[in-house]
């Protein structure tokens, strides 16, 4: 096991009489982050940053979700529980009862998926913005939790910080389950067929599926944990190794897939209006999802101040180009009803090469070098998920063993290897289906605290010295948490139910065990 501390923390004051309410002194979370037991290496730079937020904002979602969105769900039976939460509120302020609302699914974007990416990508900027800002004055591992925990109080970190382990963990479930469908899918091309038992999720759709287990889902997440738990600067190299794959994959995909365009296909442009267009976009959220981990690597950057948000803003730039690029691209190649269900739904990018007549060598760079942009994805929320964990184990909220640092590697190992089995099981039992929404949520729920953070921040400390600020504040973090909240409200009952099972939880925890270990109740 790594070096636990073994001399005294200082003290740090209370900000509050009331524990919930205690902030961290941002002096105080530096100074921490400084002794020597707890300090992580320094080797990333701004262009490193940079690949790092490719490499996890690009993963699964723009090969597997864009078709999805753009044909829309319908279930047979209608339900409450698959409901947008926007819609039902709509319809009840229109006529007093919820009954007009949409129950089989979500309306079809159509080829205006385009436009929800270039909206969301509105929406993450402002956020971006805000992490950037905080990024750049709290220069500490564990992102939104250690800002809030700045900001808001302890109450306020536990639920962000439990928040975003729902996030890195259902997130990094979703890229590995479709990391396993297409590599199937590619092996499938050369000639091996892996056993369905062995290979597809245990229960999907709510049903059993008669499989045993998931393994290429589980196996990527466990050979990556030991890539990161040998350290962040090997981890670093593959990643931008892998960036720059995907990267030219994608550029491929643009000059292979635009010349089998046809038009036509972008007719109508938006089957379901405005709906469809905010609809499409609380699902393509999830690939935007992954900007917000550069700021945990704070610890491990030469100067944070300007690193950090030059690395949220230029990956944040290049995958909004990228994905207006193949969402053009691909919903100018087929109907967006092709992308309802089956291999069409599940790979759309592969299936629409292939029916196309696109060359086979083609086919295998595009496809490979997706699976190289989902493994660059699970390497750095993997990697953000055990310096989450690591900060909040720093402050008390976490068992102790979550901060342990490897004394040869310096990383924290034990995080890690959680993080590992965390991921990787449910990898290897679900469906990606609802997993997406799940995270999206949180990760909303999360920006939306963040731009709280900074206008409550500009208010208290307004002399503190920031690498960046965020332009016209409060107006920019007001649009956050306007955009943000608007794009919760475009997901469907049943995700709400289980972000609040899962806030519960969390809080369960923080009753019983966090909230006696924490500094601030060893001073009460
Ligand atoms: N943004 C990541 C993806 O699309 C999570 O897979």
């Amino acid at each position: 096991m790594g070096q636990i501390p073994t001399t005294a923390e200082p003290p740090s004051a209370r900000t509050s009489d009331n524990q919930l309410l205690c902030c961290k002194s941002i002096d105080k979370l530096i100074s921490d982050a400084e002794r020597p037991e707890h300090s992580l290496k320094k080797t990333l730079g701004p262009w490193s940053l940079t690949a790092l937020g490719i490499g996890a904002i690009i993963g699964s979602g723009i090969f597997v979700l864009t078709g999805t969105a753009a044909a829309g769900e319908h279930f047979e039976a209608p339900s409450i529980l698959h409901a947008q939460v926007l819609d039902l509120f709509a319809n009840f302020v229109r006529t007093g009862s919820t009954a007009g609302a949409l129950m089989h699914g979500r309306p079809a974007a159509g080829p205006s998926i385009a436009i929800s990416f270039l909206l969301v990508a509105v929406a993450c900027s402002f956020a971006g913005l805000c992490y950037a800002e905080l990024a750049s004055m709290i220069p500490i591992a564990g992102s939104a939790y250690t800002y809030s925990y700045a900001t808001l109080g302890e109450i306020f970190a536990w639920i962000i910080g439990w928040d975003l382990i729902l996030e890195y963990v259902v997130s990094n479930v979703a890229v590995a389950v479709g990391f396993s469908g297409y590599s199937k899918a590619q092996l499938a091309a050369f000639g091996i067929n892996l056993s369905d038992k062995w290979s597809t999720p245990v229960f999907a759709g709510g049903h059993w599926t008669g499989a045993y287990f998931n393994l290429p889902g589980f196996l990527i997440v466990f050979v990556l944990t030991v890539l990161l738990v040998r350290g962040v600067r090997e981890s670093a190299k593959a990643n931008n190794i892998m960036v720059l794959i995907k990267i030219g994959a994608i550029m491929t995909f643009l000059v292979v897939g635009g010349m089998l365009v046809n038009p036509n296909n972008w007719q109508p442009f938006a089957p379901s209006g405005f709906a469809g267009i905010v609809t499409g976009g609380a699902i393509v959220f999830f690939t935007y999802i992954g900007f917000d981990s550069v700021s945990t690597a704070a610890e491990e950057c030469g100067n944070p101040q300007k690193d950090l948000p030059f690395g949220i803003i230029a990956s944040l730039v290049v995958c909004t180009i990228l994905y207006i690029g193949v969402a053009i691209v691909l919903l100018g190649m087929m109907k967006y009803t092709t992308f309802a269900s089956g291999p069409a739904a599940d790979a759309p990018v592969a299936y629409a090469l292939k029916m196309l007549g696109a060359h086979p060598f083609f086919r295998s760079v595009i496809v490979l070098g997706a699976l190289m942009g989902m493994i660059s994805s699970i390497l750095v929320f993997q990697y953000g998920q055990a310096r989450i964990w690591y900060a909040m184990s720093r402050d008390g909220l976490l068992p102790k063993l979550f901060s342990a640092v490897h004394p040869k590697f310096k990383t924290p190992h034990w995080s890690t290897w959680i993080a590992c089995f965390a991921v990787g099981i449910p990898a290897g039992m679900v469906d990606i289906g609802d997993a997406a929404d799940l995270s999206n949520i949180g990760t909303l729920f999360a920006f939306v605290l963040v731009s709280l953070g900074v206008i409550l921040l500009r208010r208290r400390q307004p002399d503190r010295k920031r690498g960046f600020k965020v332009p016209l504040v409060p107006w920019f973090p007001l649009i956050s948490i306007i955009l943000c909240g608007g794009l919760m409200t475009g997901l469907t009952v049943i995700t709400w139910i289980r972000f609040i099972v899962w806030l519960v939880l969390g809080l369960c925890i923080y009753a019983f065990y966090s909230r006696h270990h924490s500094e601030f109740a060893q001073k009460a």
